[in-house]
């Protein structure tokens, strides 16, 4: 490490390189931003220019190989990041990636036994943890404040659907979209799913059907201490980005709404309502955002676990393949049935 700040390199310049460049330049005095790479030169010159970033590169090999980088921040297509966290591990740089890890457990194996060997720090980017009004609910549940959890429900729609290049590049709804709830449901209850039901569909555009994805979905969990929970996704909300959770348990419920812009209650003779909520990811859990690198830089300044750990990254993706091979085969999925879960915990 260069003195007390951490030098990061960022891998991938578009809608959340972007945003993790932001904060590492505005929000972070305790790293400094010094490289970003992008195979799209300009989109990389666009936020170094914005961000104050010294260097440029076309190709990640030139922030791994730089001596200056204590960190990397893989924030390119899911694609690369597992062969991404081997070379920087073996460069050894501490990594930050992306979710998910990978769409294959064994590419994921592969980089967390890189990892292991080079005893680098890797945290993955599961910033809803960090979100203050889901540690909230994780609190109720860790504390007994509601009682034994039996019913969790977790609503996450989108806005609007990424772009068709994306959604195809992405490993389709479960890998891409719903991780995020399948790492939500584990972080909150703080147990294991074990068997997952999918009913799903093309609802929002026929395109996605047609690029092999689906734009709807209801996933019913089943974890292994009998909590019982539902997952509802949609990739097209009209009124806006729909983030919210409860959990009902034998002592009371906790529940959380969406996040306005303001709390102005407009009424007139037709009606009484107010402003949709925040509109996406970027302004919805800019400050999760900030909490997650601020977790990963003190951890590895201070040379602690990180808080999300890579079999944190693993088992949602397991859960992902059991409930598109439910959807596919038309009955629930046990975890056990995909490939690898004997060793789902083998990494922690
Ligand atoms: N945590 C979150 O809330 C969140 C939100 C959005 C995206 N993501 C994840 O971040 C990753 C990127 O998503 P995005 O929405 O920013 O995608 P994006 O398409 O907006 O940006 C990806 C960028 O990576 C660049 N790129 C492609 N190959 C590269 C390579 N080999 N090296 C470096 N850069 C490369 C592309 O040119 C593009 O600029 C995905 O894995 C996605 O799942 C996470």
């Amino acid at each position: 490490m260069n003195g007390k700040k951490l030098h990061c390199g960022i891998i991938g310049a578009g809608r959340i390189g972007r945003v993790h460049a932001e904060t590492l330049a505005f929000r972070m005095p305790e790293s400094q931003l010094v490289a970003i790479a992008d195979p799209n030169c300009e989109a990389a010159r666009a936020v170094a220019a914005r961000c104050n970033i010294p260097k440029v590169a076309a190709s990640p090999s030139e922030i791994i190989a730089d001596p200056e980088i204590d960190a990397v921040l893989i924030c390119s297509p899911t694609g690369t990041h597992a062969d991404l966290i081997v070379q920087a591990a073996r460069a050894g740089k501490h990594i930050f990636c992306e979710k998910p890890i990978s769409f294959s457990l064994a590419a994921i194996d592969a980089a967390l036994a890189a990892v292991k060997e080079a005893g680098v720090l890797l945290q993955i980017g599961f910033n809803r943890r960090f979100d203050a009004n889901f540690m909230r609910v994780r609190h109720a549940i860790a504390s007994g404040e509601i009682g034994t959890p039996n019913l969790l429900h977790i609503i996450s729609r989108d806005p609007a659907p990424p772009p068709l290049s994306y959604i195809r590049a992405s490993g389709g709804i479960f890998l891409d979209m719903t991780i995020h709830d399948f790492d939500m449901v584990r972080f909150l209850v703080g147990d294991e799913v074990e068997e997952i039901y999918t009913a799903g569909g093309v609802m929002v555009d026929p395109a996605i059907g047609e690029a092999g994805d689906l734009d709807t979905a209801l996933i019913l969990l089943r974890f292994r201490n009998g909590v019982i929970g539902t997952i509802d996704n949609s990739r097209k909300a009209v009124y806006g980005y729909d983030q919210r959770v409860e959990v009902f348990g034998s002592k009371g419920k906790i529940a959380t709404e969406n996040i306005y812009p303001n709390r102005a209650v407009v009424s007139t003779g037709q009606a009484i309502y107010t402003d949709l909520p925040l509109n996406f990811f970027m302004e919805r859990y800019t400050e999760s955002f900030v909490l997650e690198l601020q977790s990963f830089i003190q951890a590895v300044i201070d040379q602690r676990p990180a808080p999300v750990s890579g079999i944190d990254g693993r088992i949602p993706v397991a859960m992902a393949l059991a409930a598109r091979k439910s959807y596919d085969e038309h009955r629930p999925v046990l975890l056990e049935e995909i490939s690898g879960e004997k060793s789902l915990t083998d990494h922690s």
